[in-house]
């Protein structure tokens, strides 16, 4: 497909989209605006009950129309369908990439090598489920008989963030009861903070990775039986009752000591990335219950749907992708801020950093070749309105143009007093500022001193997006989630990346299993990197020994 394409930049709507930057680039979003009195109302787009409103960027129709050609004519139909036919689009590791199969119901098809996945995909949440009640419930009971009050959720990179983002952002539908924890990092303070109030008694692990093989992980599960055991008098019995796994790896997973009947399973078409509707989700489903977790997977499920179907012009998960395109490649825009005005999505933009960064952090087209275009924008942001004190500056005044996406629920689930109508005033506010800004004449009119002219003025013309929903529901989340993962598969078309796989973090994991040992050897062994990292080994070596 992609082979028998024009490189990038030789396709007709690239070099018009070039010749047209040159003409439109500079144009204000003022101007924009007074030209046509009906853009705020024209350029929204409403989906799946999901209301974009894009018309703060610096676009005109004729953007539009060129944008829209660059991904038809970079085959976004036929890659689409191919991922959602299970063809093995992630072609450097020989796989199908079938997030959108762990949401699909109950009656779809969906083949992987000739294989309906979608039964074993149902009979996993149906175990999944079953577990989750009779943990919510106390049926499950730990090895002294205890009731289960505490879940450890153990996993790192797409086992961690899509986890404990969701934890986060439906909180408000989880049951109280059950105190959910999660450790990722294999500094141990991370998992000595997240376990010195607990009881190992009422101490649930679930020890999700998908190879269970990640040194981090590992680490930490290792570090969770041996607590786990010295709360519970020694018994390897007790791990039973303690420890379930989420993985694709059983032999791993027994071979740990976790009875494999307590293992929920998922497949190598699922990206870590992309597993958070997977069983990676069970500590999701712990704490928010089942059906609450299949609420979520239906959201997914309408904006797959959605993004397969739509035509490109009125599709949600398109028109973000191309608009980061757009200042990605002609602004020369590096990064995207995403600012939830939602407390609860405060992890939101840590999930996305990892969706967005490791998909289409490449260098390399699919087939190996150089990329001749800036790739994967940097994703980062926190919640507002506490961003606005920190380093909304920068995005205001400064020299760099950041992209925004600005994301808020029009209810919420703590209607208290006038915060809410604060909040939302706040964003608006924003997403105002950014673009119109306030000019030097207007900053003249207030009274200022000249020498205080140019501090206070803002230039403006910075673009946002903003995406409002109804209420922050499971479904919601699943929406947004899956709006994002799409946008982020359409991006990775049009620069034409393999956005599945992740070679980049492999070197740092091969050079620091060669570091450990020199670390824990009694004494120094000879070193043979180069001379800053050989001074840093001795440095920390000698210090351990008390040498230094
Ligand atoms: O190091 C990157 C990575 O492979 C991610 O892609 C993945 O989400 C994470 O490590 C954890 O992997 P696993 O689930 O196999 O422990």
């Amino acid at each position: 497909m992609a082979a028998s394409l024009p490189p990038l930049t030789a396709r007709p709507a690239w070099q018009a989209l070039v010749a047209h930057q040159r003409q439109i680039g500079a144009r204000q979003l003022a101007a924009l605006f007074a030209e046509d009195p009906t853009r705020g109302e024209r350029l929204t787009l409403e989906a799946v009950g999901i209301y974009l409103d894009y018309s703060k960027n610096r676009i005109t129709q004729d953007t539009l129309v060129l944008l829209l050609q660059l991904a038809a004519e970079s085959g976004l139909r036929g890659h689409i369908d191919a991922m959602f036919r299970g063809d093995k689009i992630n072609l450097t590791e020989d796989r199908a990439v079938l997030h959108v199969a762990l949401r699909a119901p109950r009656d779809a098809t969906i083949f992987v090598d000739g294989h309906n996945v979608v039964p074993a995909v149902h009979a996993v949440q149906d175990k999944m489920a079953d577990f989750a009640e009779r943990v919510r419930s106390g049926a499950w009971r730990g090895h002294t008989g205890q009731r289960i009050r505490n879940v450890v959720n153990i996993g790192i990179g797409g086992s961690d963030l899509g986890p404990v983002m969701a934890y986060e952002a439906l909180r408000y539908y989880s049951d109280r009861n059950l105190r959910l924890r999660f450790v990722s990092n294999v500094d141990g303070t991370d998992f000595a903070e997240a376990t010195q109030d607990l009881e190992p008694a009422e101490t649930l692990f679930i020890v999700s990775s998908k190879t269970f093989t990640t040194l981090e992980t590992m680490t930490n599960a290792a570090s969770a039986r041996a607590w786990s055991l010295a709360g519970l008098g020694g018994e390897r019995a007790a791990v039973a009752r303690h420890f379930v796994a989420v993985s694709t790896n059983a032999e791993k997973v027994a071979e740990f000591g976790i009875d494999t009947a307590n293992m929920f399973g998922f497949w190598d078409w699922v990206g870590g990335r992309y597993s958070l509707d997977s069983a990676i989700g069970l500590s999701t489903m712990l704490a928010i219950g089942p059906d609450n977790f299949r609420a979520m997977l239906g959201g997914f499920h309408a904006m797959d749907e959605h993004f397969r179907t739509a035509p490109f012009g009125q599709n949600l998960p398109v028109l973000l992708a191309l608009l980061t395109v757009w200042y990605a490649n002609f602004f020369a825009a590096q990064t995207v801020a995403v600012l939830p005005y939602e407390q609860y999505l405060k992890r939101f933009p840590a999930y996305l950093q990892q969706l967005t960064m490791e998909s289409n952090g490449k260098h390399v087209t699919r087939e190996g070749t150089p990329v001749e275009v800036a790739t994967g924008p940097v994703y980062w942001g926190e919640p507002g309105t506490n961003g606005q004190h920190s380093f909304y500056q920068l995005i205001h005044q400064g020299t760099h143009l950041i992209p925004c996406d600005f994301i808020a629920f029009e209810t919420s689930h703590n209607p208290l007093g006038r915060h809410h109508d604060i909040l939302l005033a706040n964003m608006f506010a924003q997403a105002e500022a950014l673009a119109f800004g306030k000019t030097a004449a207007q900053v003249r009119a207030e009274g200022t001193p000249d020498w205080l002219v140019p501090h206070r003025v803002f230039e403006g013309n910075r673009p946002s997006n903003t995406l409002l929903l109804e209420s922050l529901t499971p479904a919601a989340l699943g929406k947004l989630v899956a709006l994002y993962e799409h946008s982020v598969f359409t991006q990775g078309v049009i620069w034409n990346l393999d956005s599945f796989d992740q070679w980049g973090v492999e070197l740092g994991k091969v050079l620091a299993q060669r570091i450990i040992p020199e670390l824990e050897a009694p004494t120094l062994p000879p070193l043979g990197h180069d001379s800053s990292t050989n001074a840093l080994i001795r440095r920390y070596h000698q210090k351990k020994r008390g040498q230094g």
